[in-house]
């Protein structure tokens, strides 16, 4: 029996491991500690609560004094920290709020974990779950590899290269026990349509202009959930202690050159035209510090834990459009509300 603390569960990636475990492992219990901001939806995990193995606890991970009641509650023996704010336009506009939950947040888990284990480490895990961020942005060539330099942009990269930092001095200076994974970006379900990908798949269906940053050239390195989901998993069971693993599918993408995949295979799943979606595409002053090419190398994943992604970006891609078209509840529930201020502000 292990008791796993999962934090940032009901947001995108945070549900589709907790889904992932609490239906592989029966035998973990999983704690979901999550504070449910705009990011956050219990909606994602409806399938599961009520799975004997699964808690929710409603917590903001910066809050010290709570998060240790937690850990004595559930007698927490393993941590995956997913956690954060995730939107490199938002810490764009608001960087403090990145500052306060990324890295004091982070802080706060890290000391309240090694409290509540008292310096015995035996059987415990810290798991740090990171960006490729953190590494900066590459030109034309090269990928990120586990031991290229720090070099982050954005208020939202500086904050995760900040907490990265914070685990590995705790692993330095107390041995705490942890293991850090960066990885590229993510699509699939349940992801806030903010984001790139679900973005665009909504305003596809709604005939609103598509706003591509600056010329559309950026270049990003994109991977199916589901597969972030998997390559946690293994890390978890068998990851070495002190190890940093890159997780990447090796799938660039131009970013108009996405957009031109999405718009041709939404419109034949909307029954249009082809072409029909094509005018929507709107170019927008550029993202400021917008990185250009991100690229993750993840031999050291493939060839020492044997993860490799299980889906080609056509097929992802298709899945990935057909589940938002087809759950269009989701999407109007969590863009209704605050999102729609959001939107106006950030697109005016
Ligand atoms: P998300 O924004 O969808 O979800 C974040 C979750 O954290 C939400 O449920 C939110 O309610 C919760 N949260 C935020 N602040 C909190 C606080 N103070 N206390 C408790 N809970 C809080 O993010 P995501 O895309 O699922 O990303 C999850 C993690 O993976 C993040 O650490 C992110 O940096 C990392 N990551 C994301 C991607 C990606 O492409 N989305 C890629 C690599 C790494
Ligand atoms: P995003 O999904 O925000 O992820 P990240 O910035 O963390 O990589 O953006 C992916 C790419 O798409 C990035 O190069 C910025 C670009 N983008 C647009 O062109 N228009 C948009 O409205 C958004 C949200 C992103």
């Amino acid at each position: 029996m292990k008791n796993i603390l999962v934090t940032g569960g009901a947001g995108f990636i945070g549900s589709h491991l907790v889904r992932l475990l609490v239906n592989k492992y029966p035998n973990y219990n999983i704690i979901n500690m999550d504070v449910l901001t705009y990011a956050g939806n219990l909606e994602n995990l409806k399938d599961i609560e009520d799975k004997e193995n699964y808690k929710f606890v409603k917590c903001d991970i910066c809050d010290f004094e709570k998060v240790k009641k937690v850990f004595e509650e559930y007698e927490i023996d393993n941590v995956i920290h997913l956690a954060a704010e995730s939107h490199v336009d938002r810490s764009i506009k608001d960087p403090f709020s990145f500052a306060q939950t990324n890295v004091m947040g982070t802080l706060s888990l890290l000391q309240a974990a090694k409290n509540y284990w008292q310096d015995n480490f035996e059987g415990k895990l810290f798991y740090h779950v990171s960006t490729d961020e953190v590494y900066g942005s590459l030109g034309e060539e090269g990928f990120f590899l586990e031991t290229t330099a720090y070099d982050p942009h954005s208020p939202y990269s500086a904050s995760k290269a900040s907490s990265d930092h914070f685990v590995r001095a705790f692993q330095d200076t107390y041995q705490f026990p942890t293991v850090i994974s960066n990885c590229s970006n993510n699509y699939g379900s349940y992801q806030f349509p903010e984001k790139l990908i679900p973005l665009f798949i909504n305003n596809i269906c709604n005939n609103k202009p598509l706003p591509v940053y600056g010329k559309g050239e950026n270049v990003r390195d994109w991977l199916f959930v589901n597969d972030h989901a998997r390559a946690i998993d293994v890390i978890f069971h068998k990851g070495k202690l002190g190890e940093t693993y890159n997780i990447g599918g090796f799938n660039e993408w131009k970013n108009i050159d996405l957009i031109k995949v999405m718009i041709k295979t939404a419109d034949r799943l909307l029954g249009r035209a082809p072409g029909t979606s094509d005018k929507l595409i709107t170019y927008v002053t550029d993202r400021a510090g917008h990185d250009l090419r991100y690229a993750i190398d993840s031999t050291k994943l493939k060839e020492e834990l044997g993860w490799e992604p299980s889906l080609q970006f056509e097929e992802g891609i298709e899945k990935t459009i057909k589940w938002y078209l087809e759950n269009q509840d989701w999407l109007h529930n969590v863009t209704s509300g605050a999102y729609q201020s959001y939107y106006k502000e950030m697109y005016k």
